[in-house]
């Protein structure tokens, strides 16, 4: 089954790009895509919660079919969490991904696996599909212990969640040591845990959402690195971000990946 999957595609734009930055690098994509590269694969980005509007705008109005995502969001709805956004001020905005549990969140922000699923579970419920990061630091790397972080981090973030919605959902594999460095897993060793992270749920959930959940790679993810690593048979798809601010490099990435 693994052609039912389409390869997706996510820019973390993270903390840059103003609201009129966005807009640019947005036009700039859209221009730079052919209108065919929808038909073999998905496209989001995932601006800082001010672009949002303006970009939803200019979406809809220029009809992309660049899905728009955000980068986080609380897992209540309403109420006294100064500084939060809650999942349906996103949903009314038309974001149709959401990243949760990036590493940059659980490492700096203190999100933990049980913050992480309960995301999850916010962002299903608001029909919006949830990115869910995992991924081992270079000290847990060294002391042989990727498989049981990471798969530690699945279990733990899909706790509760019915089997049909983990086969909608995207997990990213993003190595902490790889991120903004420049290093990248090789496609062996990314393949692996991918497929160990796809063995997991299909362990936990069943056969039809082992085989219906996108995995991506991210990490240091560039041009040059992008057509091994979407030949592996576990990795549907990447998570760029550095290489997602430039419009000509991602527009490359979104090309290779496509195939
Ligand atoms: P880089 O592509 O800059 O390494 O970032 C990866 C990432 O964290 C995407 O979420």
């Amino acid at each position: 089954m693994p052609d039912v999957r389409t390869p997706l595609i996510s820019g973390n734009w993270k903390m840059n790009l103003d609201h009129f930055e966005a807009l640019r690098n947005l036009q700039k994509l859209a221009w730079l895509l052919p209108k065919d590269i929808y038909q073999r694969s998905d496209v989001s980005i995932h601006p800082p919660f001010t672009d949002i509007r303006t970009l939803q705008t200019s979406i809809e109005a220029d009809r992309m079919d660049i899905l728009l995502g955000a980068q986080h969001c609380h897992h209540e709805v309403t109420g006294a969490f100064t500084g939060e956004v809650s999942p349906v001020f996103l949903q009314k905005l038309d974001v149709k991904l959401v990243i949760c549990g990036h590493s940059e969140r659980r490492d700096i922000f203190g999100e933990t696996d049980e913050m992480v699923n309960a995301k999850v579970k916010a962002i299903l419920k608001h029909n919006m599909t949830p990115i869910m990061c995992v991924g081992e630091s270079l000290a847990e790397r060294e002391a042989g212990e990727t498989e049981a972080k990471v798969l530690g981090q699945v279990v733990n973030g899909l706790q509760g969640v019915k089997k049909a919605e983990v086969g909608s959902m995207v997990i990213a594999y993003e190595p902490i040591w790889a991120i903004g460095t420049g290093k990248t897993a090789t496609a062996d060793d990314a393949q692996q845990v991918c497929a160990s992270i796809r063995a997991a749920v299909t362990a936990s959930f069943g056969a039809d959402a082992g085989a219906s959940v996108r995995i991506q790679y991210g990490g240091s993810v560039k041009p040059g690195t992008t057509e091994e690593l979407m030949a592996q048979p576990d990795i549907d798809g990447a998570l760029v971000g550095g290489a997602s601010l430039d419009p000509d490099d991602f527009s490359q990435i979104v090309k290779i990946a496509a195939g």
